[in-house]
């Protein structure tokens, strides 16, 4: 197994079934030139997203780490009428971009982006009883992820999915020593599912365009 046959794998499929709109393209290339890393989602993942959004029937959805707003362009692509995506930004340069690039769809009226700290904003939405997201996708710095765990859960109703990007990453999870923020961050967010009642869970481990990686799916009862 290599990393072009996986890549010829996404591509095949790609050009067959999921025939992305050619603004997720544009998306792309405006994240390229503006100098973004290219981290986002593949589109292979954007379509499942897309479809565990009408699958689930989500209205609400909330998502942690915009970058340049190509997940949030899938999510939001999922949407029925009246569903609205909330989407947590640090940095105020990606959010303006993002902005930009979900302009180009039709859904922008359901996407509204925040800029600032996302535990910050997480915090302030718990406190104002703000109503709880059907969905939460949970992509920020990764040692973070037990605190957005914790409020995810709190922003949850019974029947929420979370799904954080990124667990697998290298496979790293496997060594002996688990040293970077990253991967301790990584590490105790899965012990938390693990001791939360509360919380079913699974681990996706994903090959193709992006690597190795792999998704964590939460669902909140
Ligand atoms: C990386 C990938 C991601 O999807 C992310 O959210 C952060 C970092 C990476 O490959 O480094
Ligand atoms: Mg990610």
């Amino acid at each position: 197994m290599s990393k072009d046959l996986w890549n010829a794998i996404d591509e095949k499929y790609l050009d067959l079934i999921v025939k992305p709109d050619p603004r997720f393209e544009q998306i792309q290339q405006n994240c390229v030139e503006a100098g973004l890393p290219t981290i986002s989602i593949s589109n292979i993942h954007g379509r499942l997203f897309e479809l565990l959004v009408k699958v689930m029937g989500a209205k609400y959805i909330l998502e942690i780490g915009t970058l340049g707003g190509f997940s949030t362009a899938w999510f939001a692509t999922g949407l029925p009428f009246g569903g609205k995506l909330i989407s947590l930004e640090l940095d105020p340069e990606r959010a303006t971009l993002a902005r930009q690039n979900l302009n180009l769809f039709e859904f922008k009226a359901k996407v509204e982006i925040w800029v600032g700290d996302a535990i910050h904003n997480m915090t302030e939405m718990a406190k104002i009883d703000q109503p709880p997201f059907d969905l939460i996708f949970i992509d920020g710095k990764k040692s973070q992820y037990p605190d957005y765990l914790e409020l995810a859960v709190k922003l949850s109703h019974t029947g929420t999915l979370i799904i954080a990007d990124n667990v697998v990453k290298h496979g790293w999870v496997m060594n002996d020593e688990i040293t970077t923020e990253s991967q301790i961050g990584i590490t105790k967010f899965h012990e938390m599912v693990a001791a939360d009642p509360k919380l079913e869970a699974t681990v996706f481990q994903t090959v193709g365009e992006k690597g190795h990686d792999g998704f964590s799916f939460i669902l909140v009862s």
